[in-house]
C-alpha cells in the first residue's frame, strides 16, 4: 500500500482520486492508500469521502511531526512508499505567520525522514530495495525570474524569498542528504503553480471564481503583471504516478506545463467564462477586479523547463490552461456542498486577516 502524507489536501485529495482512477484504467489490482493528514484548516476529509467510505483509503489524523504517530502508522500498514505532499502551503499565511511553515515543513519532513529511514532499514533486502519516499516540492524554491530569464532547470541555484519557500527549501536539502548520506531511496519533483478541483479558496483562481459569484472585489495584488506557470492537478497527478515508477534514485524533476499566464489574464478569463456560463444580472464580473497593495517580497515570474522529466520519464501534460481552467470553473459552479464545507469560521478569519489591511 501506498502512505500519502496530506493526502485531504488540495493535491494530495485529487492524488487519491487519480490513483484509484489510474489503477483501474490500466486495469492494475486495487492498491489501498492510507491518508495520513492532520487535517488543518486546509485539510477536508469530504475531498475524499468516496474512497474512504468503499474502504480503498484510511484515513489516520496525525501530525507528521509526532514521530510516534508515524512509527505506529507505518508499522501497522506496511507500505511500499511514501508520496509526501504534507505541508503548509500557502505564501501569504507564511508571511503573517512563518512558526508553522517551520513546524511542519522542516520539523515534519525531518520527522518523517526519521522514522520512515527507520522502517525502511528494517525490511528485507527486496522490500528495500523497492521502497520509495517521493517528495513533493515546488518551483518557488529557485526564487524568481525576470521577464527574460530562462525557465527553471533541476540545476538552477537555490533561492528563495518567503518563508513557505525557504521551509520548502529546507525540507528538499534535507530529502537530498538522507539520499546521498544513508542510501535513503528518494525522488523529488518541484512542480510550478497547479490549480483544478478542490482547491481551496484562498489561492488565486479558486478565490477568484468563488468571489466573483458573490459579488465580492477581485482583489489583484500590486500591478498585476506577476507571472504564474499553470498546471492542471490531475497533469501534476500523472507526473508523481509516473515518478515513482521510472524516477531514478536520489534525483529531481522540475514538473510544469508550459502555461505562463499573467494574473490580470488569469482573473479576466475568469470573468469572461463566468459572463458566458453565470452571466450577472447587470455589468460584467471584470466590473469587480480591484488592485490591492502587493504581497511583501512578490516574486515576479515562475517558469518551468520540463525538459528532464519530458526526456527520461515521458511524461507531458494532457490539459492546456484553456482546457483546464474551462474543467475548474465548471467544477465549482457544480460543487457547492464541497465549497459550504470549506467555508468555516476559520477560512473567514483569514479573509479578514489578509484582505482588510491592504489598502485598494
Ligand atoms: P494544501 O495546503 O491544500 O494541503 C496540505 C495538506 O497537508 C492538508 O490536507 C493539511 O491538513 C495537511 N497538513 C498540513 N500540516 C500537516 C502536518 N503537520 N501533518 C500532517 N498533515 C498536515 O497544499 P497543496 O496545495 O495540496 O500542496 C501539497 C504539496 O504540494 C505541498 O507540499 C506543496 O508545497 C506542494 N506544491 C503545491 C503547489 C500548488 O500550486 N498548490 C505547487 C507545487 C508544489
Ligand atoms: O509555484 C508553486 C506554488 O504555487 C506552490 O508552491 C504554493 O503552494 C501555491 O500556493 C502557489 O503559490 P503562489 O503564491 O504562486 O499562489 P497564489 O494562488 O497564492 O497566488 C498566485 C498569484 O496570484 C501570485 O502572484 C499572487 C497573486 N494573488 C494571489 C491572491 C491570493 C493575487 O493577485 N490576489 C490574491 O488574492
Amino acid at each position: 500500500m501506498i502512505f500519502i502524507t496530506g493526502g485531504a489536501g488540495f493535491i494530495g485529495g485529487n492524488f487519491v482520486h487519480h490513483w484509484f482512477e489510474r489503477l483501474a484504467k490500466l486495469g492494475l489490482p486495487l492498491e489501498p492508500v492510507l491518508v495520513f493528514d492532520k487535517l488543518t484548516y486546509a485539510g477536508n476529509p469530504l475531498t475524499i469521502k468516496a474512497h474512504l467510505d468503499a474502504g480503498r483509503a484510511t484515513l489516520v489524523q496525525a501530525d507528521i511531526a509526532d514521530r510516534d504517530a508515524v512509527r505506529q502508522a507505518l508499522a501497522q500498514h506496511k507500505p511500499r512508499a511514501i508520496l509526501h505532499f504534507a505541508a503548509e502551503s500557502h505564501v501569504d499565511r507564511s508571511i503573517h505567520g512563518p512558526g508553522e511553515f517551520i513546524h511542519t515543513n522542516m520539523v515534519g519532513t525531518f520527522s518523517l525522514l526519521e522514522e520512515t529511514r527507520a522502517y525502511w532499514g528494517a525490511m528485507n533486502a527486496a522490500d528495500k530495495a523497492d521502497f520509495r519516499f517521493l517528495h513533493v516540492s515546488t518551483d518557488e524554491v529557485y526564487g524568481s525570474l525576470s521577464d527574460t530569464d530562462p525557465a527553471f532547470n533541476e540545476t538552477t541555484a537555490y533561492a528563495p524569498n518567503s518563508p513557505y519557500s525557504a521551509s520548502k527549501a529546507g525540507s528538499d536539502h534535507l530529502v537530498r542528504a538522507y539520499h546521498h548520506t544513508y542510501g535513503f531511496p528518494t525522488l523529488t519533483t518541484n512542480c510550478s503553480n497547479n490549480y483544478g478541483p478542490y482547491h481551496f479558496p484562498e489561492k488565486l483562481i479558486p478565490l477568484m471564481i468563488l468571489n466573483a459569484l458573490d459579488g465580492k472585489p477581485l482583489p489583484v495584488y500590486g500591478d498585476g503583471l506577476n507571472v504564474r506557470d499553470w498546471l492542471f492537478v490531475r497533469d501534476h497527478c500523472e507526473a508523481i504516478c509516473q515518478v515513482l515508477e521510472k524516477g531514478r534514485l536520489g534525483e529531481t524533476y522540475n514538473v510544469g506545463g508550459k502555461n505562463e499566464v499573467k494574473n490580470i489574464d488569469v482573473v479576466t478569463t475568469i470573468c469572461r467564462k463566468l459572463d458566458a456560463l453565470r452571466p450577472k444580472a447587470t455589468g460584467k464580473y471584470e466590473d469587480q477586479i480591484t488592485y490591492v497593495a502587493d504581497r511583501p517580497g512578490h516574486d515576479r515570474r515562475y517558469a518551468i523547463d520540463p525538459s528532464k522529466i519530458e526526456r527520461e520519464i515521458g511524461w507531458q501534460p494532457a490539459e492546456t490552461f484553456t482546457s483546464g481552467i474551462d474543467k475548474t470553473v465548471q467544477w465549482f459552479l457544480d460543487n457547492t456542498e464541497w465549497i459550504d464545507s470549506v467555508r468555516s469560521g476559520a477560512y473567514r478569519d483569514w479573509l479578514n486577516t489578509n484582505y482588510q489591511s491592504r489598502v485598494a
